[in-house]
């Protein structure tokens, strides 16, 4: 699908990869709502690339309703969304203190996967009511962020990985059923990225991290999460699939 005079919705779009999606999106003609809960930062960016910023939780299906409502009166129904919104909590099943509080394993699974879905389920709700596609007959394409980790979970990640081997689960019934709508659903797991989340880490830290990287032996860079979802976005082809995005990395136990 061209992406030039398309609505797109990037939630988390106020930093890291999404940011990063979302100047890629605009740069390359789309009308981009950056979906994120951090009003600021989103306001910031959608000034930089010419969006438009909405505050949302994605954790809270009201939220997510009312933004894309809000989206869909500034640009129409989007035809790209893109779902990056997320947090990655540390925190091992049996602690010092006794065992993970439900809680932190919930919230942890309420942002990144039940926030994933409410945005999948909306955004496609709303690509229902859109003509398909002249060129390629699609109605429109949702792309998910889930991580390595669905994968290869390291010790202390149990909620973090669990919530994103959801949205690995997620990602083919999704594009099975949404396919009688023409529209695609897809899933990138990236490895370790260079974004704000990461920068959290003391420098040391994550040089080591990136020297386990086969090749390229480095972090991966926000643009090259970017210029993947530009390509799902144009390959229409892509669809129901999980797309590692980690330079051949394979997470040890810790
Ligand atoms: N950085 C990595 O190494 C890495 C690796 C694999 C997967 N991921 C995933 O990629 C995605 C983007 O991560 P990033 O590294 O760019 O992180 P980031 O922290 O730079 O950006 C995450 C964004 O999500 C927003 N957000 C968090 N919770 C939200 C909520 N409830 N509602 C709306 N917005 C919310 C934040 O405000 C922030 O703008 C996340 O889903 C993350 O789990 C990151």
């Amino acid at each position: 699908m061209k992406i030039r005079d398309q609505a797109a919705i990037v939630t988390g779009g106020a930093s890291g990869m999404g940011a990063q999606t979302a100047r890629a999106l605009a740069g390359a003609g789309a009308m981009v709502a950056i979906l994120d809960r951090d009003p600021g930062a989103a306001s910031r960016l959608a000034a930089e690339i010419g969006g438009f910023a909405v505050v949302c939780d994605v954790a809270s299906e009201d939220s997510v309703s009312q933004a894309l409502a809000t989206a869909r009166e500034r640009h129409g129904p989007a035809r790209i969304c893109v779902n990056c919104a997320g947090i990655a909590p540390g925190k091992r099943i049996v602690g010092r203190n006794g065992p993970m509080p439900s809680a932190d394993f919930q919230r942890a699974v309420m942002v990144n996967l039940v926030g994933t879905f409410h945005v999948l389920a909306h955004a496609a709700h709303d690509m229902t009511a859109l003509e398909p596609d002249p060129e390629t007959a699609e109605r429109g394409v949702v792309i998910n962020t889930a991580s390595i980790a669905a994968f290869e979970g390291q010790i202390g990640q149990s909620a973090y990985a669990a919530s994103k081997g959801g949205i690995v689960g997620l990602t083919l019934p999704a594009a099975r059923e949404l396919a009688s709508s023409a529209i695609r659903v897809v899933t990138i797991a990236p490895g370790l990225m260079a974004t704000p989340m990461m920068d959290a880490l003391p420098v040391e830290v994550r040089e080591g991290m990136g020297a386990q990287v086969p090749f390229p032996n480095r972090l991966g860079q926000p643009d090259e999460f970017a210029s993947l979802v530009l390509h799902v976005v144009g390959n229409p082809l892509l669809n129901g699939t999980v797309i590692r995005l980690d330079g051949a990395l394979r997470m040890p136990p810790r």
